[in-house]
């Protein structure tokens, strides 16, 4: 099943046109991970799949269900109501954690369940599985400060779980990390790709991305200039595409 799908999404920022038309899908149980030098737009197209921006131009549809469409010239959104069902599909993890630094490890992934409508109970019991899942049962209660990078990465993984989403989105979930502390996340994303779960990634990781993906998206410029399966954009003839991956992968 198609669970996200963007018909030629256009995203101008002063007059720039940042977005030129990007159309992609992505099925259930798919990852599908977004490569590109900086400034190419990658993180603006999350940010209009998340509905976090609002696209110029363009399609965007949840499980088949409408976000956003095009009507003479204009992009119509969803009604409010609508729209809380559909954010419910998907789920999002920053570079740089987003936690509140003021709660708690547990609060921080109970209060949103409780936002969405789950008793305290309920999202505790949740908060506490997810943490077991991502190694981190013992840091329920200490607060995001006490935490390494790598920690509160996975704290932010384990809150965007708890909602229990049918698409997660990472925007390069490991940049503001150390090599060490990276291991430790892409493990974590590594764990839910065998699991199956449907992943959206931003990242400049050339061989997790390669090892990970079922897809790969290469963007330049606001466009999607190669797309196909690692091993076709790892022997692709696109000069473009072998300088970028061969500078990024160090070979
Ligand atoms: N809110 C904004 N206002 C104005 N310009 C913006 C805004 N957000 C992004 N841009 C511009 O859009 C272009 C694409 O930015 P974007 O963040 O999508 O790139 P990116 O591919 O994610 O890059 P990186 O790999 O460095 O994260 C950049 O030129 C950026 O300056
Ligand atoms: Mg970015």
């Amino acid at each position: 099943m198609e669970l996200l799908k963007i018909e030629n999404c256009r995203k101008s920022f002063d007059g720039e046109e940042i977005l030129k038309g990007i159309s992609m899908s992505v099925n259930e149980g798919e990852v599908v991970s977004v490569i590109g030098p900086s400034g190419s737009g990658k993180s603006t197209l999350l940010r209009c799949a998340c509905m976090l921006e609002t696209m110029d131009g363009g399609v965007l549809s949840y499980a088949g269900k409408t976000a956003a469409h095009e009507k003479n010239g204009h992009v119509l959104y969803a009604s409010h109501a609508e729209l809380k069902e559909i954010r419910k599909t998907f789920g999002l993890v920053f570079q740089n954690f987003n936690l509140f630094p003021h709660y708690s490890v547990l609060k921080n992934i109970t209060e949103p369940q409780m936002l969405a409508g789950k008793s305290k109970e309920d999202a505790e019991k949740k908060a506490f599985e997810m943490l077991e899942k991502l190694g981190l049962s013992d840091k329920a209660k200490s607060y995001p400060c006490q935490l390494s990078g790598g920690q509160q990465q996975r704290v932010s993984i384990a809150r965007a779980m708890a909602l229990e989403p049918k698409i997660l989105f990472f925007d390069e979930p490991t940049s503001a990390l150390d090599p060490e502390l990276t291991g430790e996340v892409l493990k974590v994303i590594r764990d839910l790709a065998a699991m199956h779960m449907t992943m959206i990634i931003v990242t400049h990781e050339m061989s997790f991305a390669r090892e990970v993906s079922d897809r790969m998206i290469f963007m330049e410029n606001g466009v999607i200039r190669a797309e196909g399966t690692p091993e076709e954009l790892f022997s692709s003839e696109d000069e473009r595409l072998k300088s970028f991956m061969g500078r990024l992968s160090g070979n």
